[in-house]
């Protein structure tokens, strides 16, 4: 375990079926079909990688990279910073996200997507903090559902760290205290 952890929520393995059973799922249910996958950057990068892996469908990646202004409290005010290359119209669109947590950036999402007149908009987000919502979003696929924990790895990110760990995990006091940065 990475030393500025105090405990691993869910372990490499764990991960590692928790995906596969959300490909599976996505294969059956787009079979004879051809998939959008838009991921939602930084967070989505390990998750979707492993995620598309295992989707048997044909499937043509796409990103967004979106900014919230949240300061202290979320305020549900987003701006895109990346959009997608391709157009979605007509298009078999799952977006796929790291962590839904207020709600607000998935519902910005949804909102501005849904303009572009797919076929289809589902979302799958790896992980899930339903008590920390605040607005009701249509959930399609979701790998883990957490209580109200800040966590770390496997594509999440604490001041832009962690995000390379392979599992899932909740750092310690010290670490959040002590703000660390690699400059
Ligand atoms: P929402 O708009 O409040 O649902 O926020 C979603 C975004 O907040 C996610 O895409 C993450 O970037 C970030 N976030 C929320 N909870 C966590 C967490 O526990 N660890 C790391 N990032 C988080
Ligand atoms: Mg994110």
């Amino acid at each position: 375990m990475h030393k500025d952890l105090q405990e691993i929520l869910i372990s490499r393995e764990e991960l590692e079926a928790g995906v596969k059973n959300l490909a599976g799922r996505i294969s059956r249910d787009y079979e004879g079909r051809c998939l959008t996958v838009v991921g939602v950057l930084k967070g989505c990068v390990l998750f979707m990688s492993d995620l598309v892996k295992n989707v048997s469908v044909d499937t043509r990646l796409d990103f967004m990279m979106l900014s919230s202004y949240s300061g202290a409290h979320s305020t549900g005010v987003v701006r895109i910073l990346l959009d997608l290359k391709e157009s979605i119209e007509d298009c078999d669109v799952l977006i796929v996200e790291d962590i839904v947590d207020s709600g607000l950036t998935m519902e910005y999402m949804l909102q501005n997507l849904k303009t572009r007149r797919p076929r289809s908009l589902e979302v799958c987000t790896l992980l899930d903090k339903p008590s920390r919502r605040k607005t009701d979003i249509p959930i399609k696929y979701t790998g883990f559902t957490l209580e109200d924990k800040f966590v770390v790895g496997y594509g999440l990110d604490y001041n832009g760290l962690y995000r390379n760990l392979p599992y899932i995990g909740v750092l310690n006091k010290e670490t959040i205290e002590g703000k660390k940065t690699c400059l």
